[in-house]
């Protein structure tokens, strides 16, 4: 006697692997009974076959969906970017009209156009400089000019180059750096960057008056560098996603308009280049911020000496 047998309906779309739907023997059902292959063995097979499909299904859907969220994604990212370059060109552009003016200029106006050019030229640069850094870092030709560093006097270094900015907003800067070597095996460039861009949201992200501070310490293996500040916060919404490519805590863009969400994306890949991670802890509105940079640590300058 003919048997029927049910699958449940799963389109072929849907399924993106089945792992073990090799050990279904499609044996009819007339001759499953003469070769005798109980009947319930074949529904098991088929139940178990069914469940494996629906699974894949399920699959298939996470899959669809993680490639439609990076495509929203990318779409997000190349207007933001569009929008960027196109505000930074418009006062070029403008300043090029007033130079080609056959009326003549005066000197303050030309100075005036001549810093407006300066500025967003810099700007731009900086940008598309990042974002080639991150490009770089995901797609594997980032290269470090690694060498034995002294991470202190990389700190020391960046606190000079964004010292000046935080003077211009009444911020008050404390170092702590230890008084011994702290050696690591690292490319002093990017290392500098990772700290100058920190410190430089921090002077962004924290009122006129404001504290920032700085600390390098080596810990067994490790060596960390943090850079905590009495600033406007990060939502508690927003900090797990903070070093992402183009995020922006919109709070934070309100009270600095500059900048494009690029800065900590480009962090955390200079810190990952090296060994390390990289952290962000915030308790909310209006109650500062703390990034913590933590690397491999190679050795004191005592190590060194034989
Ligand atoms: N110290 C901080 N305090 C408060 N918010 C911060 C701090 N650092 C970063 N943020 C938030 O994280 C966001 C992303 O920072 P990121 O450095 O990537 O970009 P950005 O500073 O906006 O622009 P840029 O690409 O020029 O660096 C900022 O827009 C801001 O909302
Ligand atoms: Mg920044």
């Amino acid at each position: 006697m003919e048997r029927r047998m049910h699958v449940l309906p799963v389109h072929p779309e849907g399924i993106c692997r089945m792992p073990s739907l090799s050990r279904l023997k499609l044996v009819p059902a007339r001759s499953a009974t003469k070769c005798n292959i109980g009947p319930s063995t074949a529904d098991r097979d088929l139940r178990d076959v069914n469940q494996e499909l629906l699974l894949a299904r399920l699959a298939a859907q996470d899959q669809r969906s993680a490639a439609e969220s990076a495509l929203e994604r990318q779409l997000k990212a190349s207007t933001i970017l569009a929008h960027e370059l196109r505000n930074g060109l418009a006062p070029i552009q403008a300043a090029s009209d007033l130079l080609g003016r056959t009326d003549g200029i005066d000197a303050p106006t030309l100075a005036r156009l001549q810093a407006v050019i300066d500025r967003n030229t810099k700007d731009l640069s900086r940008l598309i400089e990042d974002l080639l850094d991150y490009s770089r870092a995901n797609t594997g030709q980032f290269h470090l000019e690694r060498r034995l560093v002294d991470l202190s006097e990389v700190v020391r270094d960046a606190v000079s180059s964004c010292l000046p900015a935080m003077e211009l907003r009444s911020q008050k800067l404390t170092v702590n750096a230890p008084r011994g070597v702290i050696l690591l095996d690292a490319d002093p460039v990017r290392l500098r960057q990772i700290f100058v861009n920190l410190l430089d949201n921090a002077c962004k992200y924290t009122p006129v008056g404001g504290s920032i501070s700085i600390t390098a310490l080596s810990r067994p293996g490790s060596a960390e560098v943090s850079v905590c500040d009495t600033g406007i916060g990060i939502s508690s919404d927003i900090l797990p996603h903070i070093f992402d490519l183009f995020v922006q805590d919109t709070r934070g863009c309100a009270t600095n308009s500059r900048g494009l969400g690029v800065g900590l994306a480009v962090v955390r890949e200079l810190v990952q280049a090296h060994g390390g991670t990289i952290t962000a802890q915030s308790a909310g509105r209006t109650c500062g911020s703390k990034f913590s940079a933590t690397f491999p640590w190679h050795g004191s300058a005592a190590d060194t000496t034989p």
